[in-house]
């Protein structure tokens, strides 16, 4: 999720459209960071530096993410990364997947967020101990070095420990965080202690930008990750997450965590135009969602029509209403629930989907249902606040990493002792049918509480081939607003021959079926375009600018190219 961006940056973004021109996009020969904080970008370089691998690169840039942006992802939070190793010695190259997403605890039911009246009691799965999910994060990133990375394991975890325990300069991003989501920070004592300072006087008071704010106990929880990732789960850590959960009323327990893996899946992969996409499979929607909304989209010439034609933004908001209805119905865990992959990303599929789009008339999502029982069984013969990074290294292996606490600053827990911020991925769950969530996606049975399961995600780690080499990386923080933006990003490059800067920077619409209306950014669109649309019954809420998206595309001559979002305070960078 988005903090209210800046107007300095609503203006840039809208001159730079109007002009047609963005700022020039980051250029390498060797290897190429964009990370949503300087800080995780040059962590991420020096261990590029220092002989790692875009694996160790990634790996190292997650922690610091974790310890300068806690309000977007952390080590209290999980998620998702997509790797492609380029083949060296022989080997053919691989894209593997991993899921560090966050899981309910044993204890978690059904109902665990509806009140006496069976209605859903606001803020209990966003707010506090009973929103805290098992944390995947430490798991998944020492999973992802043990397998595919070079340097020790120490060295990897160094640079956050660094920052951690030295300081780092908070800048607005922390401060607007902070100031959105102070009513749950200031509940709790270890978490004042963690991210408030005493003024002269002795009361605790926020950070100011530029302020220099350390974690001592984080940077200690973090040395402990060092010697050894597993005591997150079974040491000194995880006694206390459990004492706090106890303490707090919430039901991660010393089995719960002690039981975390990550698991490795097989990327959702299928050819598109002249490349190959791989990205996150169930219990993400993005995988599906953004292939679905692709092969809706065949046979329109988005190219030909020109960015942001109102036919081209018509054909667009009709997919994504397609797309959204369907991840409501039929999105979850794949361990709990069946969900049809194939069919939903079938070219046949889309093809009935398509046939019932009118090209002169939006659809009222009312009248858009998704696929039914029959339309799947028919076609079973045919045959997804958060942060993103990439990284790419010298030998063109890849690292496409989306990782996340969830809601800004997560529960707003912060376990005493440790440093270390819980997640409120709960809130991902569909808490009562047709309810809708902090990003507002409604969901049913398929993504209901569960012991166990895994609540649904929005993110979507991309990494796209040409004839088996690296073309391009991209992912977005952003709720249920990510897969719209990696969709956007990877169509300002392949089809409006945007560089990558300019793909990130662009701006985007988003349709996710319900609400009604499209969202645009301001001033992002001109009066004509939206006039011609709203002429079709398409109906806009003009908002501040979402997402935090990162690209790198290799280019046909060998040079890296990187774009990171101006929406954030990312950075990207080469060697
Ligand atoms: N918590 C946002 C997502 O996973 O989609």
């Amino acid at each position: 999720m988005r903090r209210a961006p800046l107007v300095a940056l609503t203006l840039l973004l809208c001159a730079a459209s109007a002009r047609g021109a963005f700022p020039a996009p980051a250029r390498s020969q060797s290897a190429m960071a964009a990370t949503a904080s300087p800080y995780a970008t040059e962590a991420a370089l020096a261990v590029l530096d220092d002989g790692g691998n875009a694996v160790d690169a990634a790996v190292a840039a997650a922690l610091v993410i974790s310890v300068v942006n806690p309000f977007d992802a952390g080590i209290g939070g999980g998620g998702f990364a997509v790797v492609h190793l380029a083949g060296r010695n022989g080997k053919a190259p691989l894209t593997r997947a991993l899921d560090f997403r966050e899981r309910a605890p044993a204890a978690a039911t059904r109902g665990m967020y509806l009140g006496p009246d069976g209605s859903v009691v606001a803020g209990l799965s966003l707010d506090g101990h009973m929103s805290v999910a098992v944390p995947g994060t430490v798991a998944g990133l020492a999973e992802l070095h043990k397998n595919h990375g070079r340097m020790p394991w120490r060295l990897v975890v160094k640079p956050a420990i660094d920052l951690a325990r030295n300081g780092f300069a908070v800048g607005d991003e922390w401060v607007g965080s902070f100031a959105w989501r102070k009513d749950v920070l200031t509940r709790f004592a270890a978490t004042r202690a963690a991210f408030m300072k005493r003024d002269a006087a002795g009361l605790e008071v926020p950070y100011q930008k530029g302020e220099v704010l350390k974690q001592r106990e984080l940077a200690r929880t973090l040395q402990d990750i060092a010697r050894n990732p597993r005591s997150f789960y079974e040491g000194r850590v995880a006694s206390a997450i459990v004492e706090e959960m106890k303490a707090g009323g919430g039901l991660v327990s010393a089995a719960d965590l002690r039981g975390y893996l990550p698991v490795w899946r097989d990327p959702l992969c299928a050819p598109w135009r002249d490349l190959e996409l791989c990205t996150m499979p169930p219990p993400s929607s993005g995988g599906v969602a953004l292939f679905e909304i692709l092969r809706l989209l065949d046979g329109v010439d988005l190219r030909g029509l020109g960015w942001h034609h109102p036919d081209a933004i018509h054909r667009l908001i009709e997919s994504m209403r397609v797309a959204y209805a369907d991840r409501a119905e039929h999105l979850g865990d794949p361990a709990f629930t069946v969900v049809p992959v194939a069919e939903l990303t079938s070219s046949g599929y889309a093809a009935q989907r398509r046939a019932g789009i009118d090209e002169r008339r939006a659809t009222k999502s009312s009248e858009v249902k998704a696929a039914t029982a029959a339309q799947l069984a028919a076609l079973k013969a045919e045959s997804p606040d958060t942060s993103h990074l990439s990284v790419v290294d010298g030998e063109r292996n890849a690292v496409s990493l989306t990782f996340t606490v969830n809601y800004g600053f997560g529960s707003g827990v912060v376990v005493p002792g440790t440093g270390v911020l819980l997640n409120d991925e709960m809130d991902d769950f569909a808490a009562a049918p047709g309810v809708p969530n902090a990003f507002g996606l409604v969901g049913g049975d398929a993504n209901s509480v569960q012991p166990g399961k895994v609540p649904l995600s929005s993110m979507t780690p991309l990494i796209a081939t040409k004839g088996g080499k690296l073309f391009l990386t991209a992912g977005s923080p952003g709720g249920s607003t990510i897969i719209t933006t990696v969709l956007q990003t990877l169509l300002h490059v392949v089809d409006y021959d945007m560089d990558c800067q300019a793909a990130v920077a662009a701006p985007r619409l988003h349709h996710q079926w319900l609400p009604e209306s499209t969202r645009l950014e301001a001033l992002g669109f001109d009066t004509a375009t939206k006039g011609a649309l709203e002429l079709r019954g398409h109906s806009f809420t003009v908002t501040p600018g979402w997402g935090n998206a990162m690209c790198i595309r290799a280019l046909d001559d060998g040079t890296l190219e990187g774009g990171a979002d101006p929406r954030g305070e990312g950075v990207a960078r080469g060697q």
